[in-house]
């Protein structure tokens, strides 16, 4: 595992607690290419331990594939990325996460400002009860992107476009995009994320909705997306997986087991629990 050189750490530290001494090591630690780390990390949901001890740097420009078995964290872990944990009442979050070595959790971020940098596309399509062009124009207006109608226009169209959707609902942008089929809001809402020209893009098993032609466009879309940005994604698929990330993240019952280079990890894991996972044995 590629590991930034890391100072010594104290074991108070809780994130959403602003500790400049945490950020500022952030900040000196932060390795080139890194684009998030994450020290550390555990979570709680009342008295469920969910993530224990979760170390791991998401690189810039790559795509990072969470897998593991159904309830081992993947999308718990996904959710601290960008604090939507913060909205679950029972959540508690500790240890480090810092993007471009700076503490998302530090009390100076503002949730909001971070998810338009950080954005989200769940397992669940979920459109705003909106029209379909409103859908995917509410980032770029409530952040400021566009100073013209025209250029908002522009916008909408090009993340349209870019999650596959533009022609079929081109004709059709004032309708509300909760009339859509499932695998059309999915898109949607992958349009609506990459609006704002995230720098960093969770995606949470995008494509369980999609059938193969809308999987194939998505995942295409993904390694479009890694020019640009950091993806991450979450999925049961191991074709997919291999398909589109370089790096993967197996988890199991909380514990982050094995990380590193997606071939590698398919072909000749370290950990027999990541063996049996890939090969089918446990899941
Ligand atoms: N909102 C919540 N409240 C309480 N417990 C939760 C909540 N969300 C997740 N958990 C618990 O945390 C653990 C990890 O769940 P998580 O949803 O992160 O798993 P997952 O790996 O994404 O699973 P799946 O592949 O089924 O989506 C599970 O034990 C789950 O029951
Ligand atoms: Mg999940």
């Amino acid at each position: 595992m590629a590991c930034v050189d890391w100072p010594a750490q104290t074991p108070e530290r809780e994130t959403g607690v602003e500790d400049n001494a945490i950020r500022d090591a952030a900040g000196a630690g932060a390795a080139p290419g890194v684009k998030i780390t994450a020290r550390d990390v555990d979570v709680h949901y009342g008295a469920t331990h969910a993530l224990k001890q979760v170390s791991v740097d998401i690189e810039d420009r790559m795509v990072t594939a969470f897998i593991g078995p159904s309830g081992c964290g993947k999308s718990t872990f996904l959710r601290c990325l960008n604090r939507m944990n913060d909205t679950i009442a029972s959540c508690r979050v500790t240890g480090l996460i810092a993007m471009d070595g700076e503490n998302i959790y530090d009390r100076r971020v503002d949730p909001v400002q971070l998810r338009a940098r950080v954005g989200m596309v769940f397992q669940k399509p979920n459109p705003f009860p909106k029209s379909i062009y409103d859908n995917v124009a509410y980032g770029p207006r409530i952040h400021g992107l566009a100073v013209s109608r025209a250029e908002l226009d522009g916008i909408v169209e090009q993340a349209l476009r870019r999650a596959a959707l533009w022609d079929e609902v081109k004709d059709r942008l004032g309708e509300p995009g909760t009339g859509l089929s499932g695998g059309q809001q999915q898109r949607l809402c992958i349009a609506r994320a990459v609006a704002t020209e995230p720098e960093v893009l969770l995606m949470d098993e995008p494509c369980s909705a999609l059938d193969p032609i809308a999987t194939a466009q998505v995942e295409e879309l993904i390694d479009e997306l890694r020019r640009s940005y950091s993806v991450v994604i979450v999925t049961h698929s191991m074709q997919q997986a291999a398909r589109v990330s370089q790096k993967t993240a197996f988890f199991h019952l909380g514990h982050l087991v094995e990380f590193g280079d997606t071939a590698h990890i398919f072909t000749n894991p370290e950990d027999p629990r990541t063996e049996s996972y890939i090969t089918g044995r446990i899941g």
